[in-house]
């Protein structure tokens, strides 16, 4: 998981240097595609319920699963960029929003809460934790930052699969959480909007976008629990 999560952080890395006005999204992606196999990974995603892409590129209003395509970046747009990738039989999974050039204040507002949120919910990834603690974490965070967190997706333990036993919603919710244990791997992932929680589906069957329009951003961290402090296994050396 170590390695998986080293893979995953580097292909996130090199793939977000490439963010900048004029670069398509589909270049974007092509260029996962070589740093993925670069490292010696693939991607966890392509085939995923048939998911089509690589990684997962989401501007803007988009919320998560953006498909990339001909569009191109212009000067401040926001760019979630989604990277899971399976190496030696283990999957790391990590996200980040960045910025095409420069933006407004108000979206870079949007990504510092973001990111901090994924700190605070970190910093609840400790043996005899509940996965609530982590949610009521990033949630009490983004609220108090007057933007909200998306409800529909959820973070989710992670391992030989993508998607593992528990999930790790960004919210609270009364009734029974799992309890965290030395060993558990989870991908912690906020997704933040800045207007109104309420999301929908394209089409297209995934690109998820914010129904009021408002920009949304979206950070993930694999997390490995320990006897002590959070192990995040997908900071790039
Ligand atoms: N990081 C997202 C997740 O863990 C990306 C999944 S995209 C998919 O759910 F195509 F694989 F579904
Ligand atoms: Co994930």
């Amino acid at each position: 998981m170590r390695a998986a999560g080293q893979v995953a952080a580097r292909v996130l890395r090199d793939m977000a240097q490439m963010v900048q006005p004029g670069v398509s999204i589909l270049e974007l992606d092509q260029y996962a595609k070589d740093r993925i196999a670069f490292y010696g990974g693939k991607s966890a995603f392509l085939g995923y319920c048939g998911y089509p892409a690589q990684t997962c590129i989401s501007v803007n209003e988009v919320v998560i699963h953006g498909i990339a395509d001909s569009r191109r970046l212009v000067l401040g747009d926001i760019v979630s960029l989604d990277v899971g990738v399976l190496y030696n039989g283990y999957i790391g999974d990590n996200a980040k929003t960045v910025v095409a050039g420069g933006c407004s204040p108000e979206a870079q507002r949007l990504l510092t809460v973001t990111e901090t949120a994924l700190c605070k919910g970190i910093e609840q990834a400790r043996a005899g934790n509940k996965v609530s603690d982590i949610s009521r974490a990033v949630q009490g965070w983004v609220e108090s930052n007057g933007c909200s967190v998306v409800r529909e997706f959820v973070g989710h333990g992670v391992g030989r699969r993508l998607h593992e036993e528990p999930q790790v919603p960004n919210f609270w919710e009364a009734g029974k959480s799992p309890t965290l244990l030395p060993g558990m791997t989870l991908a912690i992932e906020p997704m933040v909007n800045l207007g109104k929680a309420e999301v929908k589906i394209l089409k297209d069957g995934w690109t998820t976008v914010t129904k009021d329009g408002s920009l949304s951003a979206h950070f993930e961290h694999t997390v490995l629990i320990t006897n002590g402090e959070p192990e995040v296994l997908t900071w790039p050396d």
